[in-house]
């Protein structure tokens, strides 16, 4: 499965990560879970598990909203941060989607592209497989990916960021069927150079991966409005689970 060199396990555990997404914030997140948990009807007091959390900003809303929440994650740096609100209703895991999960809950949401990652599509089942035996009957699942078609017509290949005094050159291309981001920038004198990479998974694939799991996908909305899906025009792929 893993090594220590998944380069999912580095970046997203640096500070770097969370310097270049700051715009992917806790008001996006709580608009689409505002959104979501609606069309949902998840009724207050069901459990809800962020799969793949980060620093828990969809958690900890979630939580606001009464509902018995747990953050999972494999970065120790993030987890540790979101700890920081733990409360009984609110718990922080570190956790390998890969692996089965140690709860049982009524929904479970995977969100900003917290999927697709690794290279064989057996793991992608396997992570849906884990959602599957995680979830209480009559339970819901939902996969948040950003939409592949449009992602690649629209692709920047060179692109400069300034963001806290930090200059991130971006370079982004389509390479044996992931979207590859690479991000280059020096602090203190010290070059650093991470890299993204995820699948070019349309919703045919995700059909696929998803049916070969023993789940189907119910609806699919193509942002955090919940608009409906457009191959050509969405920014995101919504995918709403269930048995
Ligand atoms: C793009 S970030 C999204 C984080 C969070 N959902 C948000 O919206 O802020 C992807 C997250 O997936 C986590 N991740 C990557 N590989 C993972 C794995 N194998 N198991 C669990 N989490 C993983 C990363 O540590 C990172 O926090």
């Amino acid at each position: 499965m893993s090594s220590k060199k998944d380069w999912f396990t580095d970046w997203f555990n640096t500070k770097y990560y969370h310097i270049l997404y700051q715009h992917r914030d806790d008001y996006e997140a709580q608009v689409f879970m505002t959104n979501l948990v609606k069309y949902l009807e998840i009724p207050k007091g069901n459990s809800i598990l962020d799969l793949a959390c980060g620093k828990g900003r969809h958690s900890i809303f979630l939580n606001s909203l009464e509902y018995k929440v747990t953050g999972a994650d494999l970065s120790i740096n993030s987890i540790k941060h979101a700890s920081e609100s733990k409360n009984e209703s609110l718990d922080f895991i570190v956790q390998d989607m890969r692996l089965p999960f140690p709860v049982k809950v009524d929904a479970v949401f995977n969100l900003f592209t917290s999927f697709g990652y690794f290279a064989d599509d057996t793991e992608d089942i396997r992570v849906i497989e884990n959602i599957k035996n995680s979830l209480n009957k009559n339970g819901v699942a939902v996969i948040d990916y950003l939409n592949v078609q449009k992602t690649i017509e629209n692709l920047i290949p060179n692109e400069t960021i300034f963001l806290d005094d930090i200059e991130f050159q971006i370079s982004k291309e389509v390479k044996n069927d992931f979207i590859i981001k690479k991000i280059e920038f020096t602090v203190e004198g010290k070059y650093h150079n991470y890299y993204e990479r995820v699948k070019c998974l349309t919703l045919e694939r995700f059909e696929k991966i998803i049916s070969a799991a023993g789940l189907k996908i119910k609806n699919t909305f193509g942002d955090y409005n919940l608009h409906s899906y457009d191959r050509e025009n969405s920014n995101r792929l919504i995918l709403i689970i269930a048995e």
